[in-house]
């Protein structure tokens, strides 16, 4: 049957998730805790990921071989880079790149991953289907665009610019493309919800502090308006 994996970065992404489970097992595996259970009818594995594409991938893949999931919804905050969006408003996933991934010197343009076939991981149809109706049903600002993903707090105009106007993002953030690789690389079906915590320039280290929390609670209530509807 249907299993559905919960991923967050920080606690304050997933504490709301855990307090509204039913029958919950914790399951320590490479230093991550495994939280099975219901939530909203559904078989759900809820776990913290760390921040990182390292501990995004290696958590992806112990969700798949050991827990049987197979569909992955991350929950989380970003920084916005899209001019449009503001803090608070939601990115929902179509497509999802590292940025860092910078082979440039071999002539691979930035955020291709040479040798390989796929370098921009598409998002499920239907779960991002079901993420929109949630954001439309709530009122909640969203757009649907590429997140992009690297080792890094970005918190600067140039890069944002770099990152809009030659990558084409939408918002960028540290875990959603190795999820989203790792979810490639085993035929699972996946989405990443983030909702603006900062605009990555200059202020986002003080907006993220202000804003995580509050960012953090509506794209956890997206997942639970998913759930429902799933
Ligand atoms: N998560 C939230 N804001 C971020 C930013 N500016 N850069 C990377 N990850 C983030």
């Amino acid at each position: 049957s249907q299993v559905i994996g919960l991923i967050g970065a920080m606690d304050e992404e997933i504490e709301l998730l855990l307090s509204g489970m039913q029958t919950a097992r914790k399951t320590v595996k490479a230093g991550i805790t495994y939280t099975e259970g219901m939530l909203h009818g559904h078989r759900v594995v809820v776990c913290k990921s760390g921040v990182g594409k390292v501990n995004a991938a290696v958590t992806t893949q112990i969700l798949i071989d050991r827990f049987g999931v197979n569909s992955v919804i991350f929950t989380g905050v970003a920084g916005a880079v899209n001019p449009e969006l503001n803090i608070g408003d939601i990115v929902i996933s179509s497509t999802c790149m590292q940025h860092d991934m910078d082979v440039t010197p071999l002539g691979f343009a930035r955020g291709i991953i040479p040798y390989q076939d796929i370098s921009e991981f598409a998002a499920d149809s239907r779960l991002i289907q079901l993420a929109e109706m949630a954001c439309r049903a709530r009122g909640d600002r969203y757009l649907t665009g590429k997140v992009l993903s690297g080792d890094q707090f970005v918190a600067s105009r140039e890069t944002v610019t770099t990152l809009y106007t030659e990558m084409g993002g939408a918002c960028t953030e540290m875990e959603g493309a190795a999820v989203a690789q790792a979810c490639h690389m085993n035929g699972a079906p996946f989405v990443v919800l983030r909702s603006m915590s900062d605009k990555a320039d200059g202020s986002a280290h003080v907006n993220f502090a202000e804003f995580t929390v509050e960012a953090s609670h509506r794209s956890h209530q997206i997942v639970e308006y998913m759930l429902q509807h799933f």
